[in-house]
């Protein structure tokens, strides 16, 4: 617990030989980030999604047989990680390729293309093929929203668009349906999110690190939605947020 009149309480630990000092409570990803160590990350959104889904930050600590989600494990005091030895390399691009074998790989063409968190990974991680082709869910890709696309064959599961629409704004219109392969993160019931309560704020597009929220590109496709007397639109603006 921080003390106020000696600071936060702080341990050492040794992430790739180097000695850094975290505070209690921190977790590897902060410690290494805080030391200038990368560990790469994407469903981590500080302090709105630490839930340690994709595994693409793992490390290896010492005394664990298996390896750990840097995001979710708590500093200790002489822990010593390491984050890019083979082993976590080997698993890192097995965890990328097992996302990118169920996920629309259309990336020359995708308007997050050079700007998307999941290529970027890949491409640092230097996977050129996909070795796993297994069963890929395809679900259409709903439109009806005046000025967010969601194309659910995209998603990652990363589950941020969830996290922020819910704390931050505080809206609850997308969360997990159905269980392990099947599962999508949409509204309820799998209902197009043209017809929820959201409010057009963007914050899921925002925090969505690839291309399954955006923004619909041309100002026609608002007003042709804005046109629709089935789209029930209200305005209202939000508090704007800083994806880390
Ligand atoms: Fe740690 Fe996703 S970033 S599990």
């Amino acid at each position: 617990k921080p003390s106020a009149f000696f600071g936060p309480k702080k341990v050492r630990l040794e992430i790739d030989g180097q000695p850094v000092d975290a505070e209690v409570g921190a977790t590897v990803l902060d410690a290494a980030r805080e030391a200038g160590i990368h560990i790469p990350s994407l469903c981590y959104l500080r302090e709105i999604n630490e839930i340690g889904a994709c595994r693409v930050c793992l490390v290896e600590v010492e005394g664990q047989r298996a390896l750990q989600a840097a995001c979710v494990y708590p500093v200790a005091e002489g822990l010593k990680v390491r984050t890019h030895s083979p082993r976590v390399r080997k698993a890192r691009r097995r965890v990328v390729e097992l996302i990118l074998s169920d996920h629309q790989r259309e990336c020359t063409t995708c308007i997050r293309n050079l700007n998307c968190e999941l290529q970027n990974i890949a491409e640092d991680l230097g996977i050129r093929r996909i070795e796993t082709q297994g069963e890929a869910r395809r679900q259409p890709v709903q439109d009806n929203n005046p000025s967010i696309r969601h194309d659910p064959n995209k998603c990652v599961h990363c589950r941020r668009c969830e996290s922020i629409c819910a704390k931050v704004q505080e809206n609850h219109v997308i969360a997990a349906q159905e269980r392990g392969f099947d599962t999508i993160i949409a509204p309820a019931f799998n209902a197009d999110l043209g017809d929820t309560a959201c409010i057009m704020c963007g914050q899921c597009v925002l925090s969505c690190p690839v291309g399954a929220l955006t923004e619909k590109e041309s100002i026609d496709d608002v007003w042709k939605a804005l046109a629709d007397p089935t789209v029930h639109v209200v305005v209202q603006t939000a508090p704007s947020i800083q994806v880390t």
